[in-house]
This record gives C-alpha cells, structure tokens and sequence, in this order.
C-alpha cells in the first residue's frame, strides 16, 4: 500500500507540472479522497506514461512541422464523409494537410498563410466523390482526421494524369505517378488474383490530436469498409514516416521503398524533405479472398 502511495504521490506531481488544473483539482477533492478513485490513479499514471514516451520519441524524432493548435481532447467517432461535408473537409486539408505533409512542406507548396493549392483541392475532392472515405469528428463537431480513399481496379490501365498548371504541385505528382506505378508493377506479381484495390491516398490529423492512434484507427476503419465491400487489398503510399510507422503497426507489409535522397534530376535529389521523412514507402495487405 506505501509502494502504491508513493507511486501515487510521484505521479501526482509530475502530472501537476503539467496540468495546472489537475493541481487544483487535486488540491480541492485532497489527495486522500482521490486515492478511492481508482479510475482517476489510472488516468494519472496513463497520463504519465503518454508524456513520458512523448519526451523520449521527442528526443529521436522530431515532431512533424508546426500546425496550429486546437482545442483539448474530447470525444469523437469516426464516420463517412458525405458529399456534404466536401467544404469542410477541405477547409481542414487547407489548415493542417496542405500545409504540412511532408512532400506539400519540402516544396514550399503554401507560401502565405491564406493561400491554398487548388490542384490539390481537385485532387481531394475526387476522392471524395468515390464516396469511401472517412473522418474524425468530435462530438462538438470539429473535423480531428481524415482518411480519403480511392478504388484502383487492377484489370483497368492506370489513369494517366493531366498535365498540371501549378510547377510545385506537378513535381508532387510527378514522383506519386513514379512510385506509384513501380508499387503497382510489384502489386500486380505479387497479388495476380486480385481486383479491386481499396487505396488510402490522403492521410491527415489536426496538429493537436497527433501521436494518439487517430490515424491507425482512420486506416483500421478503412480496411473494415474495404472488407465489406469486398476489396481484396489496400494499399497506402506513405510520403511521412508517421504514416509508414503506422500503417505498419497495423500488420502491413512494405512492397516498395524509393529514397528522396535517391530520387533525382540533372544529379540532384527533388525533394529533401525534414527529417525524419527520408522516403517513400508503399505498404499493402491482403484485406480479402477476391472471387475467382
Ligand atoms: N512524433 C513522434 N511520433 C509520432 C508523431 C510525432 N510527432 N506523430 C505520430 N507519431 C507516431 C505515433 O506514436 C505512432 O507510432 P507508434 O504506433 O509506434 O506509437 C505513429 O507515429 C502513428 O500514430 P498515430 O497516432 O496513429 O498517427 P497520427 O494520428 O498522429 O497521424 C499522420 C499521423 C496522419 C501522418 C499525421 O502526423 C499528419 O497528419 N501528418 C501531416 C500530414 C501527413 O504527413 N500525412 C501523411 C502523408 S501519406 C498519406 O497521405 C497516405
């Protein structure tokens, strides 16, 4: 019991350090008082255990670039994104997703606060469409993820992309359209039988609900849809190392790797995008049996 007090006691403070409310919560129930809750002693040592590995991934890694913050977390459900919900939608893209993707942040794709890329703005707003994509919402309803898919049918030749007017948003799909058809050549050896291709292709989380496993669970979501609906794999092309770090937590297997280091014109690399996103990965699993 005096192990389990003085753990109790040491959370409390560090916790303190960072929850000023916590402090005076604390303070007004009395810490004996709190002792009973055991729900609340697991919420501090959770709390703890959060911040703890934030300090130490914080200390590899970088946080990605800065987003603006919003407000604390509540809770929220995931749901289908309608046509309805295209202006939101976007206007969220606009904030965090165009602003700091990794490839979108290395070209400097949005030079003043208030602009905006339409070409990417057309280019989520197809997916939209296809109308198998998904969101996080708060109960307050404020737009915390999304996940927007698109279908690739492996029977069908690949759409060739128009020409793009906007030079910095051109080189963007210019790598996509490179990787993407090297991942595809490799798809197609390795999964011959299968049709329809659930594809993740924009992936993004409000600065401020980042490292909670909303991503995971946005991706997790899809590939229950994807199921559903009988698609016999999904396939995502991770620009972020987040992203690859948590598609692969999710059990899928990396088919396809391509260096921004490795990836040139006239001898120099395109892209040098922050550390620590130093490539782009294609990962892929099998989410069905495809008919025969
Ligand atoms: N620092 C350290 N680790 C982090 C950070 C961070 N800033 N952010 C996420 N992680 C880790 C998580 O801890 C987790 O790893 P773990 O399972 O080993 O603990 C993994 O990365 C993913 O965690 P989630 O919490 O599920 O991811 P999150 O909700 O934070 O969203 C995302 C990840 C979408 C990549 C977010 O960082 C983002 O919006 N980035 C900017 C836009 C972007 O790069 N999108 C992806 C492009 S690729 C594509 O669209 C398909």
């Amino acid at each position: 019991m005096s192990k389990c007090l003085s753990q109790f006691w040491r959370t409390t403070q560090f916790v303190k350090g960072y929850y000023p409310s916590f402090s005076r919560l604390s303070s007004n129930y009395g810490e004996n008082q709190m002792l009973r809750h055991s729900n609340t002693i697991k919420f501090v040592q959770h709390q703890r255990a959060w911040f703890m590995k934030k300090s130490e991934d914080a200390m590899s890694v970088p946080s990605t670039p800065s987003t603006p913050t919003s407000p604390a977390p509540e809770p929220y459900e995931i749901r289908a994104i309608k046509e309805t919900d295209q202006e939101p939608v976007i206007s969220f893209l606009r904030k965090f997703f165009f602003k700091d993707e990794p490839l979108n942040v290395a070209v400097k794709l949005i030079e003043f606060k208030d602009s905006t890329c339409v070409e990417l703005e057309e280019f989520s707003i197809k997916s939209i469409k296809d109308g198998i994509s998904l969101m996080a919402i708060t109960n307050s309803g404020n737009i915390i993820g999304v996940c927007l898919n698109g279908k690739i049918d492996q029977n069908e030749p690949e759409e060739e992309e128009e020409e793009c007017p906007n030079p910095k948003f051109s080189k963007i799909l210019k790598l996509l359209a490179y990787a993407g058809k090297e991942g595809s050549k490799i798809i197609a050896e390795k999964y011959p039988d299968v049709e329809k291709i659930m594809f993740a292709k924009i992936l993004s989380v409000d600065g401020a609900w980042r490292g909670k496993g909303i991503a995971k669970e946005l991706m997790d979501r899809t590939r229950h849809i994807g199921r559903e609906q009988g698609y016999g794999l999904m396939r995502v092309d991770c620009t972020s190392y987040f992203s690859a770090r948590a598609i692969a937590r999710l059990g899928f297997e990396c088919v396809y790797e391509l260096k921004y280091a490795d990836y040139k014109e006239n001898g120099q690399a395109v892209f040098v995008p922050e550390h620590p996103h130093n490539a782009l990965t294609i990962y892929v699993q099998r989410i069905s049996c495809t008919s025969p």
